[in-house]
């Protein structure tokens, strides 16, 4: 079955970076930025030129470097920051103007102290202008998770009719349950006249969590971009999790949608971009956590011995990592006390292995993860003619 592709628009080096102690040197930033190209994004979001010359620069020198992924940089609907990002996009050879505007009633009254009928206008001038420095512009409306679907669809009208290739509805703070955002991007699709000229895109929150679900109920429902960071990092709870959506749909061929991207690099990507930002990975995160191939209860381990399908629904090497671990722990029974022994060298007969069990129990106890030091140790204990 031929798959629709679905665009992948890294933000690591512009939401993801707006995390607290997450800050990246120009250098970092290029070195990143390398990394995702290679790894397949289509766009890579560099930073808002606007904010500080630092930010400038780096967006900057990332459209010299990059070869094949677009480049963007994020505006707010201002001329001068659009000025200053074409400026700063020039070398590009794919620039893309990301700018945008507050469209729910809450960033309406309170950020803008705006109406409705005001906010098209500035969101069509600034479209506008973009589209006066770069052919590729993309329109986000700011917490349009929020937005009434009747306005978010005059909204969306109005800036595709100026010219705008991608529309972007972002829940941004991560409200929006995944039927709920599912549908709202079904309504888009259905009632935009011209949307058919646009892409439709994803960014989504992980305020509640379901930054990764509703990200998928979007492309189910018609949008063929998701905006997303390695390890989800991103403001408070974080955003989409690259990997994770790269995978889902990799995992379900039944959707029908698949991405550009070379997954077997996922996993170093995420070391990389963990050791820059100084961002620990949380060790159950899926993907990429340490655990995530890792197998501790003695019924999982005697299953994946048998046949690693058992416990694992994906090849650990399709995501870059060499294989799954057999974790020693009390919880360990004796296949994976024997499958351990044997990769350090001892090949246990049955009698054998009951015996060194339980010497291994005992060792188990007391310490969280037998290491494979502490197996030539326990086997030494039980004072059996065992030879490695
Ligand atoms: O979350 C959000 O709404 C954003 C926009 C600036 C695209 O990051
Ligand atoms: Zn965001």
């Amino acid at each position: 079955m031929s798959k629709d592709k679905v665009d992948i628009f890294d933000t690591t080096l512009r939401d993801g970076e707006q995390v607290p102690g997450c800050k990246l040197d120009a250098e970092q930033k290029l070195v990143i930025a390398e990394r995702l190209d290679e790894l397949g994004v289509d766009i890579i979001e560099a930073g808002f030129p606007i904010s500080s010359p630092g930010d400038f620069n780096s967006v900057n020198e990332i459209a010299k470097l990059v070869k094949n992924a677009a480049v963007c940089g994020l505006t707010r609907a201002v001329r001068k920051d659009i000025e200053v990002a074409a400026e700063a996009l020039k070398p590009a050879k794919k620039p893309r103007i990301h700018t945008g505007i507050g469209t729910s009633d809450s960033h309406i009254r309170h950020k803008f102290n705006s109406d409705r009928e005001s906010i098209i206008e500035r969101a069509v001038a600034a479209v506008s202008y973009a589209k006066s420095f770069v052919e590729d512009v993309e329109f986000y409306a700011e917490d349009a998770g929020r937005t009434d679907n009747e306005f978010l669809a005059r909204v969306c009208e109005a800036v595709v009719k100026a010219g705008a290739t991608v529309l972007n509805i972002p829940d941004t703070t991560g409200y929006c349950l995944p039927e709920e955002y599912g549908a709202k991007i079904r309504y888009l699709k259905e009632n935009v006249t011209g949307v058919h000229k646009a892409t439709l895109s994803c960014h989504c929150h992980n305020d509640l969590g379901l930054a990764t679900a509703n990200s998928i109920a979007g492309v189910v429902n018609g949008a063929r971009q998701i905006e997303c960071t390695i390890n989800g990092i991103g403001e408070r709870a974080g955003n989409t999790s690259l990997e994770e959506v790269v995978m889902i749909l990799r995992q379900h061929p039944t959707l029908g949608l698949d991405t550009n991207i070379n997954s077997k690099l996922l996993y170093d990507t995420s070391r990389m971009v963990s050791e820059k930002m100084g961002m620990i990975v949380q060790p159950n995160k899926a993907i990429v956590g340490a655990n995530a191939f890792a197998h501790s209860s003695g019924i999982h381990q005697d299953g994946v011995i048998k046949n690693r399908e058992t416990y694992e629904i994906i090849d650990p090497a399709d995501v870059g990592v060499n294989e799954s671990s057999i974790v020693l722990t009390a919880r360990s029974g004796r296949a994976a006390l024997a499958y351990r022994a044997k990769l350090v060298g001892y090949e246990l007969t049955k009698l054998q292995l009951d015996e060194v069990y339980q010497e291994f129990l005992k060792f188990a106890d007391r310490k969280k993860e037998i290491l494979d030091s502490d197996i030539h140790e326990i086997i030494e204990a039980t004072e059996l003619d065992i030879e490695s």
